[in-house]
């Protein structure tokens, strides 16, 4: 099948390569000049993994391409994929304006019948505001051309993104007509052959799902947070408490770690967004203010600790950071807890040494050169001098590090720990000063 897709970031890439590899041929159009040159020289420009291969592989064998000819795009595909940002407004509404740019294409290029798919995560009635966009201007330009619009939000992981896009847990398909749902259905087939994940639903439904399942997810980080916080003021360990919910199935083990706070692209945005949403049609959504206020106040956490730990003398301090992505696998730091924290040492004069495996580009983009900030070649040169170790991010290179190589590099043998991967009795044998995240019996 021809398929254009609108947007070459993370969804849109992914989705491309994916559909690409089982034999669709496939055009990705992107605005982004840059972007498009480095996808064609076979570079990818983010971190994900097996992209790379993906990638190269399917524009090898002619079935990838890339462009920034919009017109090109609408000419392509029959199926026009929307993956483009949709990033948070001022007032934390999803800004639908890159959205509504592709509708906007769509409408000025198209000839024939097209179906629009809209794979950003998007409030419920963007398929409408999508579907008067388009008609507007064909209506403009005075002709008469059928299309369809289906709201199919990607759920996919960063960090498993491949693997989430090949063996979907679900491909909801929110659409209005059964002529979309067979072609969809069509295009999914080499996704869906172990069993049936394929949900038909309206459109409206289709779109609220996405920001429930992030929303849930949310609120499953934020209530443990809010869990942790308690415990570690009750005296109790939140790693116990987790493992004694978790048995329950109802509960279940997955998804229920306390931490320093979610980040990412999509559940701060999403939930904002959909708190907006809410209050846009006069209902105050309180759960979802909750769990956006105990992540932010989450986010502070690690920097609390340092900063008591110090007794307020940071000035002047050099603080080792491990983990500078929002999460491992990933070189994505949108809404990173490591940004928290590293902006508030260097408010109060602390310096930062940090390593991350995938996320020091990126670091560098965001902070440039900031002096207060060296990025470090290894979790070891991260450490050399330095008067604490804050780990950030669970990367499976800091889970079993070599403490006693830490403990001679450290100026002060402590370590903050905002992701609970380590046996406090150990370290505390080891000779460390442990702070841990709910971990009463271990810090302060
Ligand atoms: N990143 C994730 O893990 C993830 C997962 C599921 C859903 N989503 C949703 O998918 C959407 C895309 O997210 P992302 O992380 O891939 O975004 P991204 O920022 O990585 O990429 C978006 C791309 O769209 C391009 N773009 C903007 N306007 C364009 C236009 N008019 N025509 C063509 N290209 C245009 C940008 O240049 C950019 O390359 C968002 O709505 C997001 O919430 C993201």
């Amino acid at each position: 099948m021809k398929i254009t897709i609108f947007g070459s970031g993370y969804v849109g890439l992914v989705t491309g390569a994916c559909l690409a590899e089982v034999g669709n041929d496939v055009l990705c159009v992107d605005i982004d000049e840059r972007k498009i040159d480095t996808l064609l020289k076979g570079e990818i420009p983010i971190y994900e993994p097996g992209l790379q291969k993906l990638v190269i592989n399917n524009i090898q064998s002619g079935r990838l391409a890339f462009t920034t000819d919009i017109a090109a795009g609408v000419a392509h595909g029959l199926f026009q994929f929307i993956a483009v940002g949709t990033p948070p407004d001022e007032d934390g509404s999803a800004d639908l304006q890159h959205v509504l740019a592709v509708a906007q294409s769509i409408g000025t290029h198209m000839e024939s019948y097209r179906i629009v798919v809209d794979k950003s995560t998007v409030p419920v009635g963007t398929a409408d505001k999508v579907r008067h966009k388009i008609q507007s201007i064909l209506d403009k330009r005075g002709i008469e051309i059928e299309f369809d619009v289906v709201a199919n939000p990607e759920f996919l992981k960063e960090g498993a993104a491949i693997e989430d896009f090949m063996k979907p847990e679900r491909i909801i398909i929110g659409t209005d007509n059964p002529r979309t749902t067979e072609l969809l259905r069509a295009l999914y087939t080499p996704f869906n052959r172990n069993h049936d994940r394929i949900f038909v639903m309206d459109i409206r439904s289709a779109e609220l799902t996405k920001y429930a399942a992030n929303a849930m997810l949310a609120t499953k980080i934020s209530f443990m947070n809010e869990l942790a916080n308690l415990a570690e003021r009750l005296g109790a360990d939140i790693e116990q408490v987790r493992i004694g919910i978790g048995s329950d199935p109802r509960i279940g083990y997955h998804f229920i770690y306390p931490g320093c706070g979610y980040g990412g692209s999509c559940f701060p945005k999403d939930v904002q967004a959909l708190g907006y949403t809410a209050r846009q049609i006069g209902y105050q959504a309180d759960l979802l203010e909750a769990v956006k206020t105990i992540n932010n106040r989450q986010k502070e956490v690690l920097f609390d600790k340092i900063n008591r730990h110090f007794k307020g003398n940071l000035k002047g301090k050099t603080i080792a950071l491990w983990g500078l992505a929002f999460k491992p696998n990933t070189d994505d730091m949108r809404e990173a807890p490591s940004r928290n924290l590293m902006e508030a040492l260097w408010k109060v004069g602390a310096s930062v040494q940090a390593f991350d495996p995938a996320a020091m580009d990126e670091a560098r983009r965001i902070y440039d050169n900031n002096p207060n900030l060296k990025l470090c070649t290894s979790p070891g040169d991260a450490l050399v001098k330095a008067d604490a170790l804050a780990v950030v991010t669970e990367w499976n290179v800091f889970r079993s590090p070599d403490f006693a190589k830490i403990k001679a590099s450290l100026t002060d043998p402590v370590i903050f720990d905002g992701r609970n991967l380590y046996d406090p009795q150990q370290l505390t044998r080891e000779g460390f000063t442990y702070y841990a995240i709910g971990r009463g019996h271990v810090s302060i």
